[in-house]
């Protein structure tokens, strides 16, 4: 496994992946490239030895197309958590989660790709509450279809150094005396960033990972409430919890969603009626243990990204 595609490689995941990549012994012999949007976010990418970092439009089948030629292995990393309403799914989702992976199956078959991974999200279903999972869900059937054996990853909330949930309450704790909390009883597993990307770079040298689904839990379950009061408590400000009743949940997702980068959505209020929970035991794949929140999240929280 030489060369590798790598989608999403500037984002939260993408970093922990090149990063756990650059530390494998057999780095020396890695080419991955990383398409962005904007080359110039993600400069500081370039730094790393044998990443290559293109400015293209990955939605286009052309340059798709050329991106693909050559490559070993295709790793899609890209997804979005927020989108306008629609049926069945708002347009960003339609295009993010369904449409590119569409492209991409094309593309890779064109090319020879053989090897396929893709995160999708866990509790993905084509009954799913949300648009965002019922689209993630649509995205696995258009990869599989397609016939490309693809490795698929389902991880539950993520967290490490960087994420866009811990660090959220830990930076609102600095503004808010309290927390006004919609749906405080829903659950999570979260898994650790650089688990996750383990498990994603096991897979490349795990032929047997083919057409496998991976679901990606940490090893303990917490309620929303939980999560919540634990990163403003890590971070030096702990806070109060009032938690929304329903209608007064959907008011306070429905006016955030003005916001540009909107904390909380009316979809994501309706993710979180599935438990993004894995199981009591659940394991990584590949033997890999689990790293609990506890181990990491103090490292981070204490001082929280502006
Ligand atoms: N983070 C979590 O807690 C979590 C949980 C479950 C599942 N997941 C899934 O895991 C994957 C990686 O998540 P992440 O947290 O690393 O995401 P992220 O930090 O937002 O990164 C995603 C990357 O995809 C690219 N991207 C975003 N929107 C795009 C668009 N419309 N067109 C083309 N490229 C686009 C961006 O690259 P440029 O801006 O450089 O173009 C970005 O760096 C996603 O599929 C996500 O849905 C994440």
């Amino acid at each position: 496994m030489r060369r590798i595609l790598l989608l999403g490689g500037s984002g939260f995941v993408g970093r922990a992946l090149l990063a756990e990549l650059m530390r494998r012994p057999a780095s020396a012999e890695f080419s991955i490239t990383v398409p962005t949007r904007r080359r110039e976010r993600a400069k500081d990418l370039t730094v790393l030895p044998n990443v290559e970092l293109v400015e293209a439009d990955v939605h286009d089948a052309a340059t798709l197309a050329r991106l693909m030629v050559g490559q070993d292995a295709v790793v899609n990393l890209i997804g979005i958590l927020h989108d306008g309403e629609g049926e069945p799914y708002g347009p960003g989702f339609a295009r993010v989660h369904v449409d590119l992976p569409r492209k991409i199956a094309v593309a890779a078959k064109a090319a020879g790709v053989d090897r396929v991974l893709h995160v999708s999200a866990l509790k993905a279903a084509a009954d799913a509450p949300s648009d965002y999972l019922r689209s993630k869900a649509a995205g696995e059937a258009t990869l599989r279809e397609a016939g490309l054996e693809p490795t698929i990853f389902q991880p539950t909330v993520i967290f490490g150094a960087g994420d866009a949930f811990l660090n959220l309450f830990a930076r609102l704790a600095r503004i808010a005396p309290f927390f006004p909390l919609a749906s405080p009883q829903a659950r999570f597993q979260p898994v650790w960033v650089g688990d996750v990307a383990a498990s994603l770079a096991d897979s490349l040298w795990h032929p047997e990972s083919r057409s496998q689904t991976y679901a990606l839990c940490g090893p303990r379950q917490y309620t929303l409430a939980e999560l919540v009061a634990y990163a403003a408590a890590v971070s030096g400000r702990p806070r109060p919890i009032v938690s929304l009743p329903a209608a007064a949940a959907w008011w306070q997702a429905r006016l955030l969603e003005f916001l540009p980068n909107p904390p909380l959505t009316r979809d994501n209020l309706r993710s979180m009626q599935v438990a993004s929970v894995c199981g009591e035991h659940a394991c990584l794949p590949f033997g890999r243990v689990a790293t609990p929140l506890e181990a990491i999240a103090p490292d981070y929280l204490a001082c929280p990204r502006q």
